[in-house]
């Protein structure tokens, strides 16, 4: 099946042709990060009327990409959410307007499932699997059994990996988002130089905390001001660092005893990360266990990875009904109940 898939659940409009789910015929993001980087983080109104500008010519430019017109696609897929609601609203009207032209069937996929199952854009994987999710919004153990059937073994209780990345660059004094910045000055940085708490890592549940560490990171700056660029900059992000993938890779090991899973999936932005793929390397080819970690392009918010689940929901008689709206809020493990 040849899918037209759409993403605008937050600062990138998104689109994508993908042939059966797994094979990337075009994928185009237009990210507006840059203009929400003046504002120190993503402004909803203006994330949506971009949104409205980009979305035709991103559209238009993932069919030329792919080679293909319009009349050739058979189903589309669109995230319905979690994400900001007006934002969502564009990608979605224009996702329901092509299908209901084209009378083709069209399905509304949850974001996050878009980001556990991008692997499968680069290789078949085999369930169960164990997928860790850290992106802006969300860090997430979950067990998953297929598509579709996701159950949550553990989750942040305030700040997600991605949040305290960016929100800590911000006391740092760098522009939004700062994550990628981070990781990047770390390379230069001495992880062991400043002290940083590692919450909740021994708590005995898969539960994680990050807001504390921020809260460290600020204690921290305010005792000691940072000049920009330095070695203690570098120092402080390197042990930033070294904070997040302890908790990262010490809970992720603690879900793969409980689980038995012999596989791990890592996605989402935060997955970018090079200390967190070289810690989830470490571990698991000490666990034995089979990893991926889809390529950077694939981590990062895309439109190519609602393919892979649309694909599944679409060829199995799973359309959505043409009454559907979109969420901002969704529990992933509420997906299993929908399906037969
Ligand atoms: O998945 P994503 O593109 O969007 C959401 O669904 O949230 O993730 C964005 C998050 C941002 O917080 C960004 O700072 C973070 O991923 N990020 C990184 C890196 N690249 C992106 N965080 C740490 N290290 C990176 N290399
Ligand atoms: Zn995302």
């Amino acid at each position: 099946m040849l899918v037209l898939s759409i993403e605008t659940s937050c600062d990138e409009t998104a689109a994508a042709v993908v042939r059966d789910g797994r094979t990337i015929l075009s994928s185009v993001v237009s990210s507006q990060v840059l203009i929400h980087a003046e504002y120190g983080g993503v402004v909803p109104e203006i994330a949506s009327r971009k949104h409205l500008e980009m979305i035709s010519p991103v559209i238009s430019q993932a069919l030329r990409d792919a080679g293909i017109v319009m009349a050739d696609i058979e189903g589309v897929a669109v995230t319905r959410g979690p994400g900001l609601s007006g934002a969502l609203l564009v990608g979605f009207s224009a996702a329901k307007a092509i299908a209901a032209a084209r009378k083709v069937p069209f399905v509304g996929v949850h974001h996050i499932e878009g980001h556990l199952l991008a692997a499968f854009l680069e290789q078949p994987l085999e369930f169960p699997f164990l997928a860790l999710v850290v992106s802006g919004g969300h860090t997430h153990l979950y067990h998953v059994e297929g598509i579709g059937r996701y159950t949550t073994l553990g989750r942040t209780i305030d700040d997600a990996a991605g949040e305290a990345y960016d929100k800590s660059a911000k006391i740092m004094g760098m522009a939004y988002p700062g994550g990628a910045l981070i990781d990047k000055l770390s390379l230069s940085g001495n992880p062991a130089a400043v002290a940083l708490p590692r919450p909740l890592m021994h708590d005995g549940t898969l539960r994680f905390s990050f807001s504390g560490l921020k809260t460290a990171v600020l204690q921290h700056v305010a005792k000691h001001p940072l000049t920009v660029p330095s070695q203690e900059l570098n120092d402080l992000c390197a042990s930033f660092q070294q904070a997040v993938c302890d908790v990262l890779a010490f809970k992720t090991e603690a879900a793969l005893k409980q689980t038995g899973a012999r596989r791990l999936v890592v996605a989402g932005g935060v997955a970018c990360n090079s200390g967190l793929r070289r810690r989830m390397a470490q571990l698991c080819d000490k666990m034995q266990i089979n990893l991926s970690i889809p390529a950077p392009s694939l981590c990062g918010d895309n439109a190519a990875m609602l393919a892979v689940p649309g694909d599944y929901y679409l060829s199995n008689g799973l359309a959505s009904p043409d009454s559907l709206d979109v969420t901002a809020t969704w529990d992933m493990d509420s997906i299993k109940e929908l399906l037969p």
